[in-house]
């Protein structure tokens, strides 16, 4: 009998569709012996005899992929796969797969959470109220205001969306411009220095990468408005933290809504002392819709793989197929 490891502690104790799939499929079901976000150390361990993981963000090196050459299939939940190292489970013939279109709506409706939060002044005024301060004052709208979107691909569409009903200004940076949605939403495409400097709110879609590390950074920072708020429900990497600490310290920058850390969990983090930053544990991805649709896509890729089959459109590394066959 085939085992999957269902990694990711949002699906522990969930009875959901995945769970359904899988065992209809003949597979003998395995969760992590604490409920956490798994380390490289974890999946050392816990890998041991699974032939298919359905992964969250836990660290899919080299050293994991060379410890299991059992292991099929590393099935994400989700459309990242920065967790994992594609190379190296491409020379073990691992297929990686990820679950397009289940989650976009749930990070956008996250992404105008934090956004809100900031303009909205949320935790302060929260806070006050609660403590017998009352701290009435006038807060910041939306509507009329700059919305910058680095990287318009689905989540970055849906996040737009949600921006023309708010009655922002669209702006856009995207290498690989979709101009017939642009059209239809009123969204204008800029150059990436336009978009940093015209921004009132910059939210961050782009796929962390080699190129995308770090794209915001000192030099980045002191293009964008002294008023301007930054949100990053992307990856933790697409920033340098030192940097973006500094510019909120000093007020170069007026607030921060950060769901993605450079490492996670990130532990006792500096952003975390500064007043004007909102910050969720990587959760933007994941509501109960979200959470059930992401892990039913990826039991089904881990089912159609195991029965011969090639889900091509969630296939990230589709040279594997020449070589790739489950055998338990
Ligand atoms: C993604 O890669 O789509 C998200 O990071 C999923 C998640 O939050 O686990």
């Amino acid at each position: 009998m085939s085992k999957v490891l269902i990694a990711p502690a949002p699906l522990a104790g969930i009875d959901g569709r995945f769970l359904h799939v899988l065992k209809a499929a003949g597979f003998d079901i395995c969760f992590p012996k604490r409920r956490a976000q798994l380390t490289e150390n974890d999946l050392l361990e816990q890998l041991a005899g699974i032939d298919a993981s359905l992964a969250g963000s836990e660290p899919y090196t080299r050293r994991v992929l060379d410890a299991h050459p059992q292991l099929k299939v590393i099935a994400r939940a989700g459309v990242g796969y920065d967790a994992v190292d594609v190379e190296a489970a491409t020379q073990h013939g691992v297929v990686v797969t990820i679950t397009p279109n289940t989650n976009h709506d749930a990070v956008a409706e996250h992404t105008f959470m934090l956004m809100l939060a900031l303009a909205k002044n949320l935790i302060d005024q929260h806070q006050g109220t609660v403590t017998g301060q009352w701290p009435r004052q006038a807060n910041l709208p939306l509507r009329g205001r700059t919305l910058g979107i680095a990287g318009l691909g689905r989540i970055g569409k849906a996040v737009a969306i949600r921006g023309e009903c708010f009655g922002m200004k669209l702006l856009s940076y995207e290498p690989f411009p979709d101009h017939e949605f642009a059209r239809q939403h009123g969204v204008s495409f800029v150059s990436w220095e336009t978009l940093l400097a015209e921004s009132d709110y910059l939210s961050l879609h782009m796929p962390a990468t080699a190129e995308s590390r770090h794209i915001i950074n000192r030099q980045s920072l002191a293009h964008m408005k002294p008023t301007a708020f930054l949100i990053n429900t992307a990856r933790g990497r697409l920033i340098h933290e030192g940097d973006l600490v500094e510019a909120l310290m000093e007020k170069r920058l007026a607030g921060a809504g950060i769901d993605v850390f450079e490492q996670e969990p990130p532990g006792a983090h500096p952003l975390f002392q500064l007043p004007n930053v909102v910050v969720t544990p990587h959760a933007a991805g994941v509501d109960v819709q979200s959470r059930d649709d992401m892990a039913h896509s990826a039991a089904e890729a881990i089912v159609s793989l195991s029965r011969g089959e090639w889900p091509a459109e969630k296939i990230v590394n589709p040279e594997v197929q020449t070589c790739f066959q489950w055998k338990s």
